[in-house]
Formats: structure tokens, sequence, C-alpha cells
């Protein structure tokens, strides 16, 4: 991995300035800015990633990570008022969530969203309904032996674990760039846990550029480069993921550890 500049948040420093266009890393947010109706929740976040780093994205409950990966993945709500994402020279702030989606963003919500009445190979299907594909179905299963297993199991009987390892799966198997994942282990028992931290490193080691939210901020941090604390909408450290493990300071003022 690339050596990481690293800072508390501070907007004069150069790591944070509005990129020049040739100069864009792979993914930058700039000032963003969106609102839930009158609510103001993501303030003025700005960070970029290099590609095929992984993004710790932390910070207590409530503090914006959901809505920050809504913002990016280009939801109605909250809705972007300010600001520009750009993402391998694509303007995405400029997109539907629909168009965001076909430019290779891919968030997999909290609820994973499985398509009930729908076997596993039915909601990888419908992933592929339109081009452009990402990974083959031979490659996912190859990667999820346990998705093989049951691809022709209703996907709702699946347990959690494997129906995280599904809405993974159905993201890659469209054209991904960027992966968002919210809270992957939540509602996970340890061992489960662990399975789904494997399939996070093996995305990583593909070179996957990826945003990943998490309340247990240590387990993410162990594999991550990079990191990004929200409190309150705002940014409060922007830096290196060692920087955080490291800092115990920090993740007690920011974090639920
Ligand atoms: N649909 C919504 N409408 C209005 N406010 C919301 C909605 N969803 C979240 N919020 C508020 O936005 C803030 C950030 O929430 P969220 O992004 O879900 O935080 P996190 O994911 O870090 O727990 C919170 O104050 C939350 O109450
Ligand atoms: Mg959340």
């Amino acid at each position: 991995m690339p050596e990481v500049e690293s800072t508390k948040f501070d907007k004069s420093h150069p790591y944070h300035r509005k990129p020049e266009t040739e100069r864009r890393p792979f993914f930058s947010c700039w000032e963003l800015q969106s609102y839930y109706g009158e609510s103001y929740v993501v303030q003025n976040i700005s960070f970029d990633i290099r590609e095929g780093e992984v993004l710790a994205l932390l910070g207590r409950n409530g503090a914006g990570k959901t809505s920050t990966l809504r913002t990016i993945a280009r939801t109605d709500s909250p809705s972007l008022k300010y600001g520009e994402i750009w993402l391998d020279h694509q303007p995405i702030h400029e997109m539907t969530s629909y168009q965001a989606a076909q430019k290779g963003i891919q968030l997999v919500p909290e609820d994973r969203r499985i398509i009930g009445g729908l076997s596993v190979e039915e909601n990888l299907k419908l992933a592929q309904i339109e081009e452009p594909h990402g990974w083959s179905f031979e490659r996912i299963y190859e990667s999820f032996p346990r998705l093989a297993e049951r691809r022709k199991q209703e996907a709702v009987t699946l347990s959690g674990g494997e129906q995280q390892m599904l809405a993974v799966a159905r993201a890659l198997a469209r054209d991904l760039k960027l992966l968002m994942l919210d809270e992957p282990y939540e509602g996970l028992a340890p061992v489960i846990r662990e399975e789904i931290a494997r399939i996070v490193v093996d995305i990583r080691d593909l070179g996957i550029t990826t945003i990943i939210v998490e309340q247990d901020a240590m387990a993410v941090l162990q594999y991550s480069d990079r990191a990004v604390i929200l409190d309150s909408g705002e940014i409060a450290f922007s830096g290196s993921a060692a920087e955080v493990r490291d800092n115990k300071q920090l993740r007690e003022q920011y974090l639920a550890v």
C-alpha cells in the first residue's frame, strides 16, 4: 500500500484541498452537505481514497455514517445540496442514484435488501439484469462456496452471515468501482463476523476500493488503510487507520471503544 499522508482534519492542509482535474484521486468527495428535509446532517464532509484502499468510516451511533454513504450513492434522502463527488473522473454529484450505480458505486445497506421469494441465484441474476456486469456467477461461487451450495435456496432462508455474503456478491456481480459496506457485521455471531472479515480482506486484496462503516472500530481498523471519524455530521479526524488504532484517547473521545 502507498504511504498515506495523515493529519488531523485541517481544511488548510493540501490533502483536503479541492483537487485539480488532472490530479484528482480515484475517489474524492468535497464539502458534502446534505439534508433530510430541513435537517442538516452531512456537514461539509471531504475525503478522498486512492484506488484499492480501504477506508473505515467511523463514529458513534447517529454520527452521520449511513447518511454519508447514502449521499455518495446519490439517494434522494438525504439530499445533496452542495459539494462534489468524483469517482474515476466521473462527476457523481451530477448523477441520480441509478446513474451512480451504473458508474460503479455500490452500496450494501445495513438491511442487506435480500429480495424475498427469490433464490440465491435469482438474486444474483437480478443484479446482472443490465450491463455493465462485474463478476461472473462462476467467479462468485468460487469465492463464496456457501452461496454455491445454496444457489437454489430461497435467499430469505439464509443465515444472517450468508445474506451478508449474498449482498456483497450482488455488488460484485455488477460493475464495481467503489464498494460501500454499511455495518456488515451487524447482528452476526462472532464466527460469522470473522468470515465476513475474511471476505473484506479478500476484496481488499483484489484491489477493490472500499468504504466500510462499522461500530466496532477495532475490528475494521485491522485491515483498513485509512480512517475518517465523524462526530455530529462533521469530520472529527481524518488520517491513517494505524493512528486511530494506536490512539486510545481518540477512540475514547469519538468511538464506542
Ligand atoms: N430518514 C431520516 N430522516 C431524518 N433524520 C434522519 C434520518 N435518518 C437519520 N437521521 C438523522 O441523521 C443523523 C445521522 O444519522 P445516521 O447517518 O443514520 O448515523 P449513523 O449511521 O452514524 O448512526 C442522526 O441524527 C439521525 O437521527
Ligand atoms: Mg448507520
